[in-house]
């Protein structure tokens, strides 16, 4: 997987804001492909630090590299932001940046299960090493816990009637792939709306229902199992 040009959306209004300068120190909660550090590094020249964290060790792994020739200024490490207190104990910073949600080398890889423009394994995790993938999810959870879910931590108005579409199409086979999920929960007038879109090569933001549920950046294992315990 290389993005090393990946170019980050509002670069220049989150490098004006966060005005890095030599000598300060600089947390990037989402590296993602490290677009935005770069510019952090680049600004704080010669020896502003950088102090990174992503959940998704392949993408971590890009943004290494094009990390790499900062050398000692920059710090990575894997797994979620929120462990910055051990990872990093005492630090003190001069701005913290938070890009949350996902990365297009994370959407445009069918093998992470994002996305309905390819038919993938139905995964959705930011880290594959932990947790559950959607599919294991998706097939054991019950009705209302789906629904619960959906409503929940996707903030979907139509929680209920997708929750009840999985059921269902589950009861035939398992669901295993981003393909049937896409069958399972857009209805015709959907499907046809959606590949009208494929069709036409727009790079039409693909953003599924259901794709909410483990995506936004802060749902975590512990808060579905705290779901499916309760309900
Ligand atoms: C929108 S991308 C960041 C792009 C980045 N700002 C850049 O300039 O290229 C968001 C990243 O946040 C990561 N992420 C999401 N939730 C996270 C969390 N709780 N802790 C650490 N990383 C997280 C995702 O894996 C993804 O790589």
């Amino acid at each position: 997987m290389t993005e090393g040009d990946h170019q980050p959306v509002l670069l220049e209004e989150v490098a004006g804001l966060l005005a890095p300068r030599p000598e300060g120190v600089y947390v990037d909660c989402t590296v993602g492909p490290g677009g935005h550090s770069e510019e952090i590094l680049r600004r704080s020249a010669p020896n502003g630090r950088l102090i990174g964290f992503d959940r998704d060790a392949e993408t971590l792994a890009v943004a290494a590299t094009r990390l790499a020739p900062f050398g000692q200024r920059v710090t990575l490490h894997h797994g979620d932001y929120r462990t910055m207190g051990e990872q990093e104990p005492g630090l003190s910073v001069d701005g913290i940046l938070a890009d949350l949600g996902l990365s297009s080398l994370q959407l445009d890889d069918p093998q992470r299960g994002f996305s309905f423009r390819h038919d993938g394994p139905l995964d959705m995790r930011y880290d594959r090493s932990s947790g559950e993938g959607a599919a294991r999810l998706l097939n054991r959870a019950s009705e209302d816990q789906l629904a619960v879910i959906l409503r929940r931590y996707g903030q979907e108005p139509r929680a209920r009637a997708i929750a009840r579409a999985i059921v269902r199409q589950r009861g035939h086979e398992p669901l295993s792939s981003t393909g049937d999920l896409r069958r399972a929960v857009l209805d015709r007038n959907d499907r046809d709306e959606l590949d009208r879109a494929l069709r036409g090569g727009a790079h039409h933001d693909l953003r599924h229902d259901a794709r909410r549920l483990v995506e936004n950046g802060v749902t975590t294992q512990a808060e579905i199992d705290s779901v499916l315990g309760e309900y």
